[in-house]
């Protein structure tokens, strides 16, 4: 059903990212990652997309640096011709209470998950308009929707995203492009392995964290659901209703 799409995934080596490539793939797109360091990983989830039977490549590329990503949107429509559907899914989380917060750890954070989002959409945003299509999917968090205690910087980062893809999708629906968020709530990958069980899991009404899977149900629907722009999706088990 994503036939005839290249899709661009940032942080797609591991986790969420490497879950959303596997489905997308699964679905018939090509595949671009674009990872941080581990090139292995990145690779290891190229070669699995590839056994699905689609084409994939990834790219090493910090999202948090404008240039970086200028070149490595080059060198994705280099290989494949262009993108079609942009997954910014790449973040960090660096927490802790605010009056103990550095400014370092606020920068890197916003730098990585709300800019990073902005520099990929605004390169690939040419593409976009030069074919008349385009989707763009930002995954945010139910922490950029509620707020939470000692994450300020990754709730700011996050309702940011917010913003920004409302703006995007309204700035750009005249072109048939469409920008919607996913905000997962707590999903069982790398960056929540520390926080597994107890209060926070009974907090969640469904009961249990979330696997990387079903962020990626949502984001395969948010890819083909063509007449939905600005929507902020919640997989978070009901936490955040
Ligand atoms: P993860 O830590 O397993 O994966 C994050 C990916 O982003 C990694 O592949 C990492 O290499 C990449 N990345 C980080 N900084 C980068 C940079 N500067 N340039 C390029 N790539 C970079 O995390 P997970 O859980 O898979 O998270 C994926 C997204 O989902 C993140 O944006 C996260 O904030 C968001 N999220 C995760 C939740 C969870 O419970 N796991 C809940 C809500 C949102």
């Amino acid at each position: 059903m994503l036939k005839g799409n290249v899709a661009l995934i940032t942080g797609g080596s591991r986790g969420i990212g490497a879950a959303i490539a596997k489905k997308y793939a699964a679905l018939g797109a090509d595949i671009a990652i674009v990872y941080a360091g581990n090139a292995q990983a990145a690779e290891e989830v190229c070669r699995a997309c590839e056994a699905l039977g689609v084409q994939a490549r990834a790219y090493r590329c910090n999202v948090a640096d404008f240039e970086e990503c200028k070149r490595a949107v080059a060198a994705v429509k280099g290989d494949f011709g262009t993108v079609d559907i942009l997954v910014n899914n790449a973040g960090i989380a660096k927490d802790g209470m605010l009056a103990m917060m550095s400014k370092d750890a606020f920068d890197q954070v916003v730098d990585t998950n709300l800019k990073g989002a902005f520099h990929m959409i605004r390169h690939c945003a040419p593409l976009f308009i030069r074919a008349r299509k385009g989707c763009i999917v930002n995954i945010s968090s139910v922490s950029g929707l509620m707020g939470n205690a000692g994450q300020c910087n990754y709730a700011a980062s996050k309702a940011g995203l917010i913003g920004l893809t409302k703006a995007v999708a309204r700035e750009l629906a005249p072109r048939n492009i469409r920008c919607n968020a996913i905000a997962p709530g707590f999903i069982q990958t790398d960056m929540t392995a520390a926080l597994s069980d107890a209060p926070l899991v009974q907090a969640i009404p469904l009961g249990t964290m979330g696997a990387p899977e079903d962020v990626a149900d949502a984001a395969a629907y948010l890819a083909m659901a063509k007449y939905v722009t600005g929507e902020v999706l919640r997989v978070d088990g009901g936490l955040a209703m």
